[in-house]
């Protein structure tokens, strides 16, 4: 796992134990944050929640996006459930990102073995760029009726996200980075940021480095996923491919992620869907937090409660006896928690 912080600069507690800020969001974090809090209870993990209850939904009471800054800030990791984006109004997951400055997106696709896919062999990595792109927010209308979007990409975040991109194909032994682009169209600001992942593809010399059109890179991903390793994208191409590569494997609810900057980490699912209408009906598959609370561990150092936690989620996912309804079953969150339990006892 790449590490972008450095763990002796964490504040670390009295006692061992690390300070996490816990965002449960909307939709059903609270109920997949739930089942990660038992899970580590359960196994004494040294950590110690610092729960931060803010909404994107309107009238949903809670504090503001200040109070997750500042817990973040004060703690340097976190786990999140998934913030509501009302059609109107601002996207709070975003503003996290770009207040802390949490620039690449980790998602991992990968088949799980006892769950059903299209097809087999997929085992990528996609990096993502959080903080520009088409995701700058500048949008204006110059005359009523006429919008104006403004995409900005720059070489020092195209730079910092190919680097992150190729730090992590080199540390988790991948062979070939592959830059998602439109510079066929957008030819200055997507051809600076396929440029850029080309030229900085040139200081890692045992890693392959190519590129696809997004377009095609949509097509590849539903008609050949196996031949991506790792893919780095700017910010919209990275969470339709997150989708895809969710669809692929099983669904969003398997699906682990992580942001990384160059001081906070914040882990949340990786297909960012915040499941309001099965909300509270205890019906949630917890995999997608499940794992990325054990990405979590791993970048704390606590890699043997990591393997142990993400080791019984895969066995109980194999084993097929307790399934949630996403992927055929008709277990609860609560069920499939406690069949993690067992396997962890
Ligand atoms: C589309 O992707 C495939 C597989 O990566 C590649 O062989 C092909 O040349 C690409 N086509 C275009 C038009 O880029
Ligand atoms: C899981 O669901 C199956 C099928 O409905 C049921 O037979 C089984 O008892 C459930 N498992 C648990 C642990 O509740």
């Amino acid at each position: 796992m790449l590490r972008a912080v450095n763990r002796a600069v964490l504040p670390k507690k009295y006692g061992g134990k690390y300070t996490v800020s816990l965002i449960p969001g909307d939709g059903i974090g609270a109920e997949i944050t739930d089942s990660v809090k038992t899970i580590f209870k359960d196994q004494n993990v040294p950590i110690e929640w610092e729960i931060v209850d803010v909404s994107g939904l309107e009238n949903a009471g809670g504090c503001g996006i200040t109070e997750a800054v500042d817990s973040l800030k004060r703690n340097k990791v976190g786990l999140k459930g998934i913030l509501h984006t009302p059609t109107t109004g601002k996207s709070l997951n975003v503003a996290l990102r770009k207040e802390l400055d949490i620039y690449a997106s980790l998602v991992l696709i990968k088949n799980i073995p006892g769950v059903k896919s299209r097809i087999d062999g997929i085992d990528f990595a996609l990096v993502r760029e959080n903080t520009e792109g088409e995701y700058s927010g500048l949008e204006h209308q110059s005359y009523p009726g006429v919008v104006e979007s403004l995409k900005i990409m720059t070489r020092f975040k195209s730079e910092r996200i190919a680097k992150f991109a190729f730090d992590f194909a080199k540390k988790n032994n991948r062979e070939l980075v592959t830059a998602i682009h439109k510079a066929n169209i957008m030819k200055l600001g997507d051809g600076l940021f396929r440029q850029t992942v080309k030229d900085v593809g040139q200081d890692y010399p045992g890693i392959k480095v190519n590129d696809l059109i997004v377009d095609n890179a949509s097509m590849q991903a539903v008609a050949h996923p196996q031949q991506f390793d790792v893919l780095v994208t700017p910010n919209l191409y990275g969470t339709i491919l997150s989708n895809i590569g969710a669809a692929l494997i099983g669904g969003p609810g398997l699906v682990p992620g992580a942001n990384f900057g160059r001081e906070y980490a914040l882990f949340e699912p990786g297909c960012r869907h915040v499941g309001l209408s099965i909300k509270g009906k205890n019906s949630a598959n917890p995999t997608a937090m499940i794992l990325s609370s054990a990405m979590m561990l791993r970048h704390l150092g606590l890699n043997d409660h990591a393997d142990r936690i993400a080791s019984a989620t895969y066995e109980v996912l194999s084993d097929g006896q307790v399934r949630t309804p996403d992927i055929g079953g008709s277990n609860t969150t609560t069920e499939f928690t406690d069949a993690i339990l067992a396997k962890l006892n």
